[in-house]
Order: structure tokens, then C-alpha cells, then sequence
């Protein structure tokens, strides 16, 4: 055999042999060709020779296989180069499924699609229980769905409706939830694992297997009736002629069932398909902008404290965000009566991210209600986030910058007010940065990173060290009026705004936008932020940038119609779910509805980048879909508008301009934009 680069054997004085995989040239253990040929080569002698039996277990720290190698999908073109590495790693996989002997996959940390795939071809599976451990099959997730055998795999194993619970989400689960669905024989702590291992290959109990009844769902007379159900619940959250990739798992299963062989053919060429869908094209980039923004804040230590000034909506869930990620975190208000709600909010967030005791009541201890600041000077970094007034801010920062530790970072979460003139009147103003968190936060994974004209390049650095240490993307964005993506959506919000001045019913406006990709319409995404706000945030920027704030939208909030808050707003709402009796029909067609709101976020989008809000058209992208949620599978608005044209929507735009008015005037940086591929 020749020498090994990715894994290690040994075998041990009773006849087991331990396999260890570690990547010789990744972080993290991935499936990437080469090591699919080296694999292949140990199980061919292992089916010559086979050992007592053979453990699969990973030397990197952070886990077992975090899967197939991502970076390979992008050098895809054609069909055959695609299944040709998809069979490959069926071959493989089947190789192991098949061995003579016992074989076990002894797991910790992610194992994740082709990682549990592997994981599922094993015939027994132990997996440690520690927070770490995750399992699942988020490849729905990059615009396809488990490819190496693992759909047909994981329904024999837990049956079709546990496992496509898993596959249609991608979601992941903790190793003893992974036991209770009978996807790892056991879970266990860190001193039963390695004889856990050893029993099972002595014993070789039965493997697992699903109840009668998820059994009896993978029949062919039952299969079309749940993947009828299956489908409609799908395309609620994920639409076939947006995202494919689910909708054709169920339907292969539909027509295969996971108890014939053809199936795993069938998934193979499937997958193959939805590798060079434009969908998955963009999952993947979407993927690789994820992993751009975690690079550009670097790794640290250095925060094990945050003081937050200001409980209220944005503050007080900042607090408890960071004390879920493991900060100690103080929490400062005018009055103890203010800080309260936001304690319970927190409270209940522990609850639903914890499922140990323990670490729930961890968290509660490290969220500390500080009314009086006693804790600003221990703090590694105070945020502040108390009411949009730029003399209160500064009457603060006048209060606590002399108490400030000598190096702690004094950050703002203004989503308005210039950081220049915020940092007026500070002794350091070099360390004052913007940390722009969006609502709800906990939820919300993108962070802008605010620069000042005075911040200096060690704080810039540091706030998004921080953000990355609290688990949250950080954009770094220059200090102009409403960052980036307040600033792209709010001409899309207007526009919106203004189609309803124009009679077109609510509900017609934002199913164009939902049906375009967009995860909630304009009107509703205005009621669900406040009309008050959006009015306040319109204010700003249309006096910094020029335009108009349509009348409808001053009314609706000089009436006191504020949104989903106030029970009204451009819907009534019951229960926080606006009241739509049934689909409105509009006058105008939903390609022109489409069209008005789009064109205006792309000029916006145009006009950031002219000002280098943002370095360059991917942070455009990743700041849209991570902050806004702009159609993640469209790639971003920036490459969505590389591969409409540029010069075509300039000129939709200057069309549009003489029909509607000189709001979708194209932005002179049109005609230097230039967009990468
Ligand atoms: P809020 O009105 O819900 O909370 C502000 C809190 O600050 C109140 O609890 C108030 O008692 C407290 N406060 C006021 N003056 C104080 C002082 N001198 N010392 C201590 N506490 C004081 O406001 P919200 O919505 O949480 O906004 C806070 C900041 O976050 C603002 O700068 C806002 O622009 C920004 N922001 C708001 C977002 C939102 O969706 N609400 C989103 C992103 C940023």
C-alpha cells in the first residue's frame, strides 16, 4: 500500500484496527478526491486482509469529517466530471459498507453531510456527548442533498420521516438527540468512548433499526402520500423553482424507496444535476462569502467581558447574546425596572439554546444586571446602545470614558448618527468603532463594523475580532449614513411604499418580492421594524442623500399605525399575522412590482460601492443576504446584476426613470461598475 498522507493506521494487540483521518492540508477533516483514492486503497486491503474490526476516527480537534470537500464543487462544469466524483465516493463508501469484518465510526465535534454519510456506510456508530458533537445533513443547505448514499442510508437506519426531518432542514443535532433517532448506536462521555468502541465490535449487537411504522412509511403504497406532504410543507420555506434540490430527495425517494438499490443510483445522478444548478452555484458562493467574512475578524481571547449600556430592544439582547456565547456580560440601564424585561427576554433565550440544566443556569450567571455601571471598568469592550440622541450619547461616553479599562474598546450600536461626530469631545476617539447589530439579534448573523474617520486600524480590527468571538459575521463598512444595508433596502421600502400610494394592494406588493426570493415582503418587513423607525431611518438618509419620504408612510405614523406593535400598519394585524381574507389582484403585472423594487436596491447598491461603503461587490453580496436576507440562491444583488447585465439594467433603470421619476435615476457609478467573477 502506498504511504499514507491523510490517514493513520494502527492496530492494536487485539486485532482492531484504528483508522485516524487527519487532513494534511485542511483544518478540518474534508472528503476531498484524494483522500476518497486513499481511503479506497486501505479498504481494498482491509478486504483482503480484514482486521477484527475497524474504527474510523478523526485526530483533528475540531471534529470527525465536516464533509465533502466544497471547494471541488466549484471547478465543476460538466455532468459527467460530476457524477463520475459522486460514484467514486459511492464506490468507496460501499467498499466500507461491505467489509468482512465489524466497522465502527467513533465520532466527536462536526460530522457533517459526507461525514456522517461515511459515518452511516460503518455499521455501528459512537458518538461522544459534549457540547461539540454535531451531526446532520445540511447539503440542502449548498443547493443539493446527500449524495454519497447517505439518503438511502440514513431512512433504512431511522426511517423516512425522522430522516427527512434532518435532510429537508439541514439542520444538525447533539449526539444524544442523535442516539434517541438511532442515528449513533450510543452517545457518551469522554471515559466510556474508547470502550464503548471495543464493546460493541466484540459484541456486534443487531444495528439499529427504525419502528414498524417508519418502516412501513418507506412502502410503495405510502410513500406517495408522504412525499405529497412532504413537498407542500417544503415549498413553504424552500420553493421548487427556487430551491430544487429537496423537492427532487423527496421525489427520488418517491419513486425509488430507500429499499432498493436503484435508489442509490438514482441519487447520484440527481445530485449531479443539482451540482450545476445556478442555485447550488450560489449556495456555494454564498458558502465561500460566509467563510470570507468569518476570516476578516481574526481569532481572540481577548473578550471575556462586555458591559452594555442601555436595555432596551437592541441592548439588552446584545447582553444576553454574548452571555449565551460564554462573555460575562454586564447590563446597564437608567433604572433596575428597565433592565427586568430584558433579563427575562434573556432568559428565555437561554432556555431555548441550552438543553442542559447546567449550561443554562451557567448563562444566567454570567448575565449581570448593572444599573449603576459598577462593571464598566472591567470590561474588555462597552457597547453602547441607548436611545438615537446624539447629545445622550455623548453625555455617557463624557460619563464613562474616564472609567474605561486602559485598552477596552468603547463601541456604539447608532444606526444613524456619524461616528465623527460621536467621538467629538473623547479623549481616545481612535477607539471608538460602530458594532451595527440587527434585529432580533439573535437571529440576525451579520454585524456591521462601523469606521470612523478617528477609529484607529487596532480598534477596527479588534471590534471584529470581537464579533467573530460572539459567533456573529462582521462586515466592516465606512461610517456613512445608514452603513450598508439599511441604507440598500430602505429605496426598496420606499418604493413599496409608494406602489401603495399607487393603489396596488399590500399583499400583491410583497408577493412579487417573496416570489423574486425575498424572505418577507417590503410592507411586511416595514410593520414587522416599525413604521416610526422606518420613518426615522427615511429621515436621515433622505436628508444625507436626497429623494423623498412618500406621504403615506408620515401619515400612517402621525396616526399611530406603527406596525405588527400598534396592531396596525399597513396591514391589521391578529395576533401579530396580518389579516389578508384572500390574494388581491393588482393592476399592474407582478414582473413591473418585481421590477421597481429591484431596480431601486441595485442602484443603491451601485451608489455604496461609487462611495466605498464597502471594498468591494462580494461584500455587497454577503452583507445583503446575511443582513437582509436578500434571495440567498440569487447569489447576492451585486452578481444577481452581473448575470442580468450591466449595461441592460442601466437601461431599464434610465426607462424607468422617464416613466415613474428621477428616483431610479441610474447612480453615476454605473458607468465605471465593473464586477468581478
Ligand atoms: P430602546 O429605546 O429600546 O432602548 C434604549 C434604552 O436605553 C432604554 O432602555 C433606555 O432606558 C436606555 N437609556 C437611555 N438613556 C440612557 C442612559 N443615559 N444610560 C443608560 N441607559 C439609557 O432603543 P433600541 O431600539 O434598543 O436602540 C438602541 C440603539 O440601537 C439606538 O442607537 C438605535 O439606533 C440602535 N439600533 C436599533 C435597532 C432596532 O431595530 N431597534 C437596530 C440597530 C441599531
Amino acid at each position: 500500500m502506498a504511504t499514507l498522507r491523510h490517514f493513520r493506521l494502527k492496530t492494536d494487540n487485539q486485532g482492531i484496527a484504528w483508522l485516524h483521518f487527519d487532513h494534511a492540508e485542511s483544518n478540518a477533516n474534508v472528503l476531498s478526491a484524494d483522500v476518497l483514492a486513499e481511503l479506497g486503497s486501505v479498504l481494498d486491503r482491509f478486504h483482503k486482509n480484514p482486521p477484527r474490526g475497524l474504527v474510523i476516527l478523526s485526530d483533528k480537534p475540531s471534529g470527525f469529517i465536516a464533509g465533502a470537500d466544497v471547494k471541488e464543487f466549484t471547478h465543476l462544469t460538466e455532468r459527467h466530471r460530476a457524477l463520475n466524483l459522486i460514484q467514486v465516493a459511492h464506490k468507496r463508501f460501499e467498499s466500507l459498507a461491505t467489509l468482512p469484518c465489524p466497522t465502527l465510526a467513533r465520532i466527536h465535534g462536526y460530522c457533517l453531510g459526507g461525514g456522517l454519510e461515511l459515518a452511516l456506510a460503518c455499521r455501528y456508530r459512537v458518538a461522544l456527548d459534549d457540547a461539540k458533537t454535531r451531526l446532520g445533513l445540511p447539503e440542502v443547505l449548498l443547493g443539493i442533498h446527500p449524495g454519497f448514499g447517505g439518503s438511502v442510508r440514513l431512512i433504512r437506519r431511522i426511517g423516512a420521516p425522522a430522516a427527512f426531518q434532518l435532510m429537508l432542514s439541514g439542520r444538525t443535532v447533539d449526539a444524544a438527540k442523535a442516539a434517541r433517532l438511532g442515528l449513533v448506536d450510543h452517545a457518551v462521555p469522554e471515559r466510556h468512548w474508547d470502550r464503548a468502541c471495543r464493546q460493541i465490535l466484540k459484541t456486534q449487537p443487531p444495528q439499529k433499526r427504525p419502528s414498524r411504522l417508519a418502516t412501513w412509511a418507506d412502502t410503495a403504497p405510502v410513500r406517495p402520500l408522504l412525499a405529497f406532504f412532504l413537498n407542500r410543507q417544503v415549498a413553504k420555506r424552500a420553493p421548487a423553482q427556487h430551491y430544487p434540490a429537496p423537492h427532487a430527495l423527496i421525489d427520488l425517494w418517491r419513486r425509488h424507496g430507500a429499499h432498493s438499490d436503484s435508489m442509490f443510483q438514482a441519487e447520484a445522478e440527481s445530485v449531479a444535476d443539482l451540482l450545476l444548478s445556478d442555485t447550488s452555484r450560489n449556495l456555494v458562493r454564498m458558502f465561500f462569502l460566509r467563510e470570507r467574512l468569518k476570516g476578516l475578524g481574526k481569532e481572540s481571547a481577548d473578550f471575556a467581558r462586555v458591559h452594555v449600556v442601555g436595555a432596551g430592544t437592541m441592548g439588552g439582547d446584545i447582553a444576553a447574546w454574548c452571555a449565551s456565547k460564554g462573555l460575562t456580560a454586564s447590563l446597564q440601564d437608567r433604572e433596575p425596572k428597565y433592565i427586568a424585561p430584558a433579563v427575562k427576554r434573556a432568559y428565555r433565550l437561554f432556555k431555548r439554546r441550552f438543553k442542559a440544566k447546567h449550561e443554562e443556569t451557567a448563562a444566567r450567571d454570567r448575565l449581570i444586571p448593572d444599573p449603576k455601571g459598577f462593571q464598566v471598568d472591567r470590561a474588555d469592550i462597552v457597547v453602547e446602545a441607548i436611545v438615537e440622541n446624539l447629545d445622550v450619547k455623548r453625555a455617557l461616553y463624557r460619563e464613562i470614558e474616564p472609567e474605561l479599562a486602559p485598552d477596552a474598546l468603547l463601541a456604539t450600536n447608532t444606526s444613524s448618527l456619524p461616528l465623527e461626530e460621536l467621538a467629538a469631545g473623547l479623549q481616545h476617539p481612535e477607539r471608538l468603532v460602530g458594532i451595527h447589530f440587527f434585529n432580533p439579534v439573535a437571529k440576525m448573523q451579520l454585524v456591521e463594523v462601523v469606521r470612523g474617520s478617528h477609529t484607529d486600524d487596532d480598534s477596527a480590527d479588534r471590534a471584529a475580532a470581537f464579533v467573530r468571538a460572539i459567533d456573529r459575521l462582521p462586515l466592516p463598512v465606512k461610517s456613512a449614513p445608514g452603513f450598508l444595508v439599511n441604507r440598500v433596502l430602505m429605496p426598496y421600502l420606499l418604493e413599496a411604499v409608494v406602489l401603495l400610494e399607487e393603489g396596488i394592494p399590500a399583499d400583491a406588493v410583497d408577493r412579487a418580492a417573496t416570489e423574486f426570493g425575498m424572505p418577507m415582503g417590503p410592507i411586511r418587513l416595514a410593520d414587522t421594524v416599525g413604521l416610526d423607525i422606518c420613518l426615522a431611518v427615511a429621515e436621515i438618509l433622505t436628508e444625507n442623500l436626497g429623494g423623498e419620504v412618500p406621504r403615506l408612510l408620515r401619515d400612517k405614523v402621525a396616526a399611530g399605525e406603527l406596525g405588527v406593535k400598534s396592531g396596525t400598519g399597513f396591514y391589521r394585524y391578529q395576533r401579530d399575522k396580518p389579516i389578508v381574507w384572500r390574494k388581491s389582484t393588482s393592476s399592474l403585472p407582478r414582473r413591473t412590482i418585481e421590477e421597481r423594487l429591484i431596480l431601486r436596491l441595485l442602484n443603491e447598491c451601485v451608489a455604496v460601492l461609487r462611495e466605498k461603503v464597502v471594498e468591494d461587490p462580494d461584500l455587497v453580496d454577503a452583507g445583503m443576504v446575511f443582513g437582509a436576507g436578500f434571495a440567498p440562491f440569487r447569489g447576492g444583488p451585486m452578481h444577481y446584476l452581473k448575470q442580468h447585465g450591466i449595461a441592460e439594467t442601466q437601461q431599464k433603470l434610465a426607462e424607468f426613470a422617464f416613466t415613474y421619476g428621477p428616483r431610479f435615476q441610474p447612480d453615476p457609478g454605473w458607468d465605471k461598475l465593473q464586477i468581478p467573477a
